[in-house]
């Protein structure tokens, strides 16, 4: 399911003195299937974005059409909610159900399926971001720690199969083996289902590691739009990119084999079949 943004302008608080324009000419086309990582500086307009790709907020200027619909027409809302499945930054204060099963499974009711379908699409969304059906469905969402509450609400937007998935920030606050999985998560998702995935993250390696693009926003405006599978190891397409060790390695091998390295070695796995390789071959010319 594609998104496009044409020349979209957002101000939250309107008619207040705090006025804030949060999105300002900013125009975008995300296909269908693709993974974008939304970056950039606090304050920079991400939230906003995500809330707009989700039709939860409607531009004030230009225009968003998800899936081919403009979102400020009437009745796009109740489309769009069955479509797209949106995880907020907070995502913990939006659980209000009893149990956690019940929680994941509030998005199904009314959709004609019978108890026993409810409960196998709640036992697969919970595996999915490695919540144990079993250990996990009877206990009250309230008392779960911050990754697990975060989890609980990734599996309710997974739970109607989605076809846009909008994440804002998903793997603050996971421990490092439940972020690695849900990076793979989103990669499976979208090759099983060809759903668009659009994440906000300030983690660049992730992003790296699992999005297709990098949109960076500043001051609410696109500051650059990149194909991560055609990122220079010299990676010059933002100077305010953060850094990772990855890249900073990188930059020490550009240094040393200036314009030897290929696009796309910003991904670890693909960094370390570049370097196999090339060891391979020197060991294979000493012998
Ligand atoms: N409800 C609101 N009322 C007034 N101003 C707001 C509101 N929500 C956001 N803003 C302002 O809009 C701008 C963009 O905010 P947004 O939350 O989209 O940024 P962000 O990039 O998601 O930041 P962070 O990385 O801190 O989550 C900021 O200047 C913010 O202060
Ligand atoms: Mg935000």
């Amino acid at each position: 399911m594609g998104i496009r943004f044409q020349n979209v302008s957002f101000t939250h608080a309107k008619r207040s003195s705090v006025r804030q324009s949060a999105v300002s000419r900013f125009s975008l086309d995300v296909p269908d299937g693709q993974i974008v990582a939304v970056m950039g500086p606090s304050g920079s307009g991400k939230s906003t974005l995500g809330q707009l790709a989700g039709g939860l907020l409607v531009p004030d200027g230009g225009t968003v059409w998800v899936d081919g619909v403009d979102t400020r027409k009437r009745g796009s809302r109740r489309i769009l909610l069955q479509k797209v499945g949106y995880v907020a930054q907070f995502p913990e204060h939006q659980l209000f159900e009893a149990t956690v099963a019940q929680d994941i499974g509030f998005g199904l009711r009314g959709s004609g399926m019978t108890e026993r379908e409810v409960a196998d699409r709640v036992k697969r969304a919970m595996e999915s971001v490695g919540l144990p059906y079993e250990r996990y469905r009877e206990r009250s969402p309230f008392r779960l720690s911050g990754g697990e509450k975060r989890r609980v609400a990734i599996a309710g937007a997974l739970v109607r199969n989605p076809s846009l998935l909008i994440l804002d920030e998903p793997t603050v606050g996971l421990d490092p083996a439940v972020r690695l999985q849900l990076l793979d998560l989103l990669k499976r998702i979208r090759a099983e289902n060809g759903i668009t995935v659009v994440t906000i993250t300030h983690d660049l390696q992730g992003a790296l590691e699992c999005a297709d693009r990098l949109v960076f926003l500043e001051n609410g405006e696109l500051a650059a739009d990149v194909r991560t599978a055609e990122l220079s190891p010299a990676c010059k397409i933002a100077s305010s990119l953060p850094s990772t060790p990855l890249i900073r390695l990188l930059k020490e091998f550009e240094d040393v084999f200036p314009g030897q390295l290929p696009p796309g070695l910003v991904r670890e796995q693909a960094l370390l079949d570049f370097i196999s390789k090339r060891l391979m071959r020197a060991k294979g010319r000493s012998v």
